[in-house]
């Protein structure tokens, strides 16, 4: 051994191969130029809460689900159908391109409803996706490449922070559209129909289906309907961002309302949707992306190009999570028990809105904390500002996002009801914080 390398190391100096500059040729000239990117705003807040040491530490950031105990949480119907899928000893075989049909068609009719003419008449395109963000970048790359109407999308303000990132990776302008007014805590319909007008015609308009990520604010059903019919006159195509279906009233259908009525309501459509927080699924990254087309032929031709696309990019879906996710949606025992499932979540979630008014509005402050219960699923967006944000991680080490959003679920019973859990006091750290600051004292504890 020691004369081969003896002889390696002969010849690779003959030939003036000089391994260090080799070394630094690489790091300085091919990546040199790569300047340091800023850290995921979300994931960013999670690597800072896990680099805290103090014990009384609380990550409020991260729009994952948890139960009572503060733990990640699998559905019953989950463990069920992995055991279903274990006990039926399948193989490993790749999936198609664009996923399994038993998975895209039960995942189209959870969406569209049984009753979908869209879904009856086959003029749908849907391919699994590596979950929510795998559809929406799909989708919005296809747009980029296919679109024959104005290739811009119009986000609501605010809106989730990949939203705007994915379009700035794939090079599509993006605009803003009026969606949250912070002066009631509510939805600016006047003025998103107003920003909607005037978009260009053959625009499209970015939606949250449900529980709107971070405001947790949705129109009612006649709000929607009345988006419908400015979105229909501009011309302007729907892209509905479906991550949160079943999390925002606890009924996947309700949840739906939406999606269906602009579909009733005639419109085409791009549609992303997500099984990361109704099924717990979060890394098993599977979701799906639907077109509704208009008609068979331009639905087959879609899919033909889509196919080309996840071959370049994936080749193929991955098949535990779809499987487990068409196990749960094909077998009508497992549904209804999903469906359970998603519903206890949902009100854990509500129940930990109501504590958090009640904890605030028990402490003797006069002004009105309904925008806590109004607004629904995952996240309640307080109000508080990126500097009274930072004092909280500085000082109480309470993790949230800038903006103020807190992950409900992450709130826990004992942290409401002050028992002796040693994050109780800091939980009620929040609640204070954000009563001082709305009667504008400014110390607080
Ligand atoms: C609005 C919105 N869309 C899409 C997603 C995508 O999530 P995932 O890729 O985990 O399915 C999320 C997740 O937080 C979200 O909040």
């Amino acid at each position: 051994m020691p004369h081969v390398l003896a002889k390696l190391s002969a010849h690779l100096l003959r030939n003036n191969v000089d391994f260090f500059n080799i070394a630094s040729r690489a790091n300085s000239s091919y990546w040199g130029c790569v300047p340091m990117g800023p850290p995921d705003v979300i994931l960013g807040i999670s690597e800072a809460y896990k680099r805290d040491t103090d014990p009384k530490k609380v990550n409020l950031g991260v729009g994952a689900y948890r139960d009572d105990a503060g733990k990640p949480h699998i559905l019953p119907s989950v463990r069920k159908a992995e055991e279903i899928i274990f006990n039926a000893c399948m193989n490993h075989e790749y999936a198609p391109i664009s996923g399994e049909a038993a998975y895209c068609n039960a995942v189209a009719k959870l969406a569209f409803g049984a009753d979908s003419p869209a879904l009856k008449n086959k003029s749908n395109c849907t391919v699994q996706s590596l979950s929510g963000t795998g559809a929406l970048r799909l989708g919005l790359e296809f747009v980029t490449k296919h679109f024959g109407g104005k290739k811009e999308l119009w986000l609501p303000t605010p809106t989730w922070g990949n939203h705007p990132q994915i379009c700035n990776m794939i090079s599509l302008p993006h605009k803003k559209y009026r969606y949250y007014d912070p002066k009631t805590h509510g939805f600016d319909l006047n003025g998103a129909c107003e920003d909607i007008c005037k978009m260009p015609q053959g625009a499209i308009i970015l939606l949250h289906a449900c529980a709107h990520n971070p405001t947790g604010v949705d129109p009612k059903p006649d709000e929607w309907k009345q988006l419908s019919d400015v979105i229909k006159e501009r011309k302007v195509l729907p892209f509905f961002d479906m991550a949160y279906q079943g999390f925002a009233t606890g009924s996947v259908d309700n949840d739906a309302f939406a999606v269906r009525l602009f579909e009733k309501e005639g419109h085409l459509m791009i549609l992303a949707q997500s099984f990361a927080k109704n099924m717990g699924l979060y890394g098993e990254r599977v979701g799906a992306l639907t077109f509704l087309c208009g008609d068979q032929e331009t639905a087959a031709k879609m899919m033909s190009q889509v196919k080309i696309m996840v071959r370049t990019i994936y080749s193929n879906p991955a098949i535990n999570g779809s499987r487990i996710v068409s196990t749960i949606l094909n077998n009508p025992e497992l549904y209804k028990q999903w469906l359970c499932d998603v519903k206890e979540m949902a009100d854990r979630i509500i129940t930990m809105r109501k504590k958090l008014r009640e904890g605030i509005e028990g402490r003797g402050n006069k002004q009105k904390w309904n925008h806590i219960t109004d607004q629904i699923g995952m996240f309640c967006y307080t109000g508080l500002k990126p500097d009274q944000v930072e004092r909280l991680t500085k000082e109480f080490h309470i993790y949230l996002t800038k903006d103020g959003r807190i992950s409900t679920p992450h709130i826990t019973p004992f942290s409401i009801l002050g028992t002796e859990t040693p994050k109780s006091m800091y939980v009620t750290a929040v609640q204070y914080h954000i009563l001082l600051q709305r009667t504008k004292r400014t110390q607080y504890l």
